[in-house]
């Protein structure tokens, strides 16, 4: 039986309407502009001093500074700060014969100096507003620094906890991480571009990074198109719908063709389909490792099919400058090609204002005025409290009493005050975050004594250096355990070092690193009352703490106000509001787990034998579950309704649900709408989000919480690549977190 079903035409998304007046501009330069002088626009270098990836062997100062003042260069990344960039955009728009300005790019990840959490610790606030709120922080500090395009969001949707990147994104949902995209696009661009506050932001990595095989960094990427259109691709239309200005793509190959190379993904859905009128950017020299992927011979064909494709300017590959103005030239490749390019930068940088004046993000007073002033330290601060997701908390052991209490803090990353900045941190400073040390100090009517216990990593490293954990050195074993023998309360501070996550740090193992498994183990032989807080960027398989420990806290990498955050929750002064943007897995053999799965033809064990989708060693429901987070009070939830049972294809679903705080403190709650298709030519997931409210209740207030379903939410993507709604029977989902089993169902007809 066929279904019948509805096809959704694709709507061309670019909300930035073409300004005619730089759209003129564009024409004339264009018509002005030599080859030579085009590939240079297209061409971006890396600072003289800071490397963010392999800088290739060919790349040197003299030679950009020697192409800086030829005009071959329309972006550089890694330069930062008033003066450094004010000097070489002297040189770009002085020096050269057309004075085009240079556009800045640069990593700012989660905040440039006053640093918020990782994106994944944001993600688990679910609190968009405060979301754009940090991305608006982040924007007015680096645009004080000279920079003018960011590097973010990354919006690549993964599963893999192993894939060292997770803490860049917003987890494993496609709906959470698209209303996220649009939250940090708005945060970075505000609603005017050329404002001096305002950069433009960059979707990333284009596309299906986040589905490296076996989670090993820049690996292969194989996956169905439902998988790509339903799952990796909606975070990125959202961003393009919600104005974003750039793209960046990726160093992974999509189903056997690098993205870099790949004109499906960056002609026919980015600027076909979506009608996207910015720019792509490549990735670090993701345009030469097409020919170690085996996609190109030489760079001359790397160039070529990179250009082709949709990939308009090459990062720090010496690629396009090298190798496209001969390819021009001698007819291999279109110049309109690169009139496409190169009108697509001039087009953002034009929308900058910085034509007008290149000079505006140079300002070394106002760099000293807004960096790190106080009101972006009450924002990341803010941000990082609401990022903190309540695990477990049995026996109500938090918050903590505020006196009267000996507390004993252990862990090496309870004084860490640089591994809470994350790995993406190369704009702030080392020793800059606030350590639970010094939050829980705050707190001063409590005796708090401190023991370090082992290092976890061997030595400080920096950003491009591995880590070395510490597997042997076990000083500091007996003070920790002399401070828990005679503690009212001990809170461990355990997890991962800041640089054991982020770009080339994914890990087959999940669990506790190092030697704090075996302290966490030893302390809880001397007192069991233990409040197990995790510094982390990724999923850890934790069961045995969840099988032990009373209280547990995911306190990831919250940034610069971290022991604030931390102290402030465990004392109750912010009550928990956190839920789990990605599943968390029991052992990392179950990965890659999610909650949007498909049921099987094998779901449960109904003839009681072994012939059912299962493994034989470890049940198949995760740790902890996508959406799962609780508080310091209750809610309850009643009251699911539908305003109809049978619905036509165009009508509105109206679902309403009521909830009330049944406990004795305020708290806020993230309630989750889901729904399941029964039935789908292809087959559709046991759970998928369709809508959240982030609501606040005091004790023992209800409020009766509305959502509407309708074809934007009830469809998805055929493997043609077509959204179509199809007719059948629907569940609705509604609670606290994926497992919730309050349900209704209707009918579209
Ligand atoms: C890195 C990352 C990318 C980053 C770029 C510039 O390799 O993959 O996310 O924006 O290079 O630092």
């Amino acid at each position: 039986m066929t279904l019948a079903s509805i096809k959704i035409q694709a709507q061309n998304y670019n909300t930035m309407t073409k300004n005619p007046s730089i759209e003129k501009k564009i024409d004339s330069l264009l018509s002005i502009m030599t080859v030579e002088e085009k590939v240079g626009q297209m061409n971006q270098y890396n600072g003289f001093w800071d490397v963010t990836g392999p800088a290739p062997a060919d790349g040197n100062s003299a030679l950009k500074y020697e192409h800086l003042r030829k005009g071959w260069v329309g972006s550089m990344l890694n330069v930062r700060g008033a003066k450094d960039v004010r000097a070489v955009q002297k040189i770009a728009v002085e020096d050269t014969r057309l004075g085009i300005p240079l556009i800045i790019g640069f990593d700012v990840i989660h905040g440039y100096k006053t640093l918020s959490p990782i994106p994944l610790a944001e993600s688990a606030s679910w609190d968009l507003q405060a979301i754009e709120r940090s991305a608006q922080v982040a924007a007015a500090e680096a645009s004080a620094a000279g920079i003018n395009w960011t590097f973010a969001p990354m919006v690549d949707v993964t599963r893999d906890a192993r894939w060292g990147r997770v803490m860049e994104g917003a987890g494993e949902d496609p709906f959470l991480g698209s209303r996220i995209a649009e939250a940090r696009v708005k945060g970075f661009q505000g609603e005017d571009l050329s404002a001096v506050n305002t950069i433009a932001a960059c979707a990333k990595h284009f596309a299906a990074y986040g589905f490296s095989e076996a989670g090993k960094e820049y690996n292969t990427v194989d996956i169905g198109t439902s998988t790509l259109h339903n799952v990796v691709l909606p975070p990125f239309k959202a961003a393009a719908k919600a104005g974003i200005r750039t793209f960046m793509n990726s160093f992974n190959e999509l189903n056997g063709v690098p993205v870099t190379g790949n004109s499906y993904l960056q002609r026919d859905i980015l600027k076909g389909d979506w009608g996207f009128d910015g720019f792509v950017v490549s990735d670090w020299a993701s345009i030469n490792e097409m020919i170690l992927w085996g996609h190109a011979k030489d760079k001359k064909e790397a160039a070529q099919k990179a250009v082709t494709a949709g990939s308009d300017m090459d990062m720090e590959g010496y690629v396009y400058i090298e190798a496209l103005a001969k390819l021009v030239k001698d007819g291999t490749v279109r110049e309109s090609l690169l009139d496409d390019a190169v009108g697509r930068i001039l087009r953002v940088k034009f929308e900058l204002g910085l034509f007008d004046d290149p000079y505006k993000y140079c300002d070394e007073a106002r760099e000293k005025d807004v960096i790190g002033n106080a009101k972006h330290h009450e924002a990341v601060l803010d941000m990082a409290k609401k990022s903190i997701v309540l695990l477990k908390n049995d026996n109500n052991l938090l918050p903590l009493k505020k006196t009267g209490q000996k507390i004993a803090l252990i862990g090496a990353l309870a004084s860490d005050k640089s591994s809470p900045l994350g790995s993406w941190r190369i704009a702030s400073d080392d020793e800059t975050a606030v350590s639970v040390l010094e939050g829980m100090k705050a707190y001063q009517d409590n005796e708090l004594v401190y023991a370090q216990g082992p290092k976890v990593a061997m030595e400080q490293t920096s950003f491009l250096q591995e880590v070395k954990i510490n597997t042997s050195d076990n000083k500091g074993f007996e003070d920790a355990i002399k401070a828990a023998k005679t503690a009212d309360v001990v809170v461990m501070v355990l997890g991962e070092y800041g640089f054991q996550t982020g770009e080339g740090r994914s890990r087959t193992n999940l669990e506790l690193p190092g030697l704090q498994q075996e302290l966490l183990e030893t302390i809880y032989d001397v007192n069991p009352n233990i409040v197990l807080v995790l510094n982390n960027g990724r999923p850890l398989a934790i069961s045995w703490a969840d099988a032990h420990i009373p209280a547990i806290v995911e306190a990831w990498q919250l940034g610069t106000q971290t022991g604030h955050a931390v102290a402030q929750v465990l004392y109750g002064d912010y009550n928990p509001s956190g839920k789990l943007p990605m599943t968390f897995p029991r052992t990392v053999g179950q990965v890659p787990i999610y909650y949007n799965y498909k049921n099987t033809g094998r779901p449960s064990n109904k003839d009681n034998n072994v012939f059912w989708s299962h493994y034989v060693d470890v049940e198949n429901t995760p740790l902890y579950p996508f959406g799962h987070g609780l508080s310091y009070t209750t809610f309850e939830y009643s009251d699911l309704k539908l305003n109809k049972a049978n619905y036509a294809q165009k009508e509105d679903v109206k679902v309403s649900v009521k909830v009330t705080n049944t406990g004795k403190v305020t708290g806020k709650e993230v309630v989750q709408l889901y729904i399941r298709d029964l039935v789908g030519s292809i087959t559709r997931p046991v759970k998928e989000l369709k809508g959240f409210e982030l609501i606040e209740l005091k004790a023992g207030e209800t409020k009766t919480i509305n959502f509407v379903l309708n074809k934007e939410t009830l469809g998805y993507y055929n493997n043609q690549g077509e959204y179509i709604v199809e007719m059948g029977d629907f569940e609705v989902f509604v609670g606290g977190s994926s497992v919730t089993t309050l349900k209704s169902d209707f009918t579209l007809e």
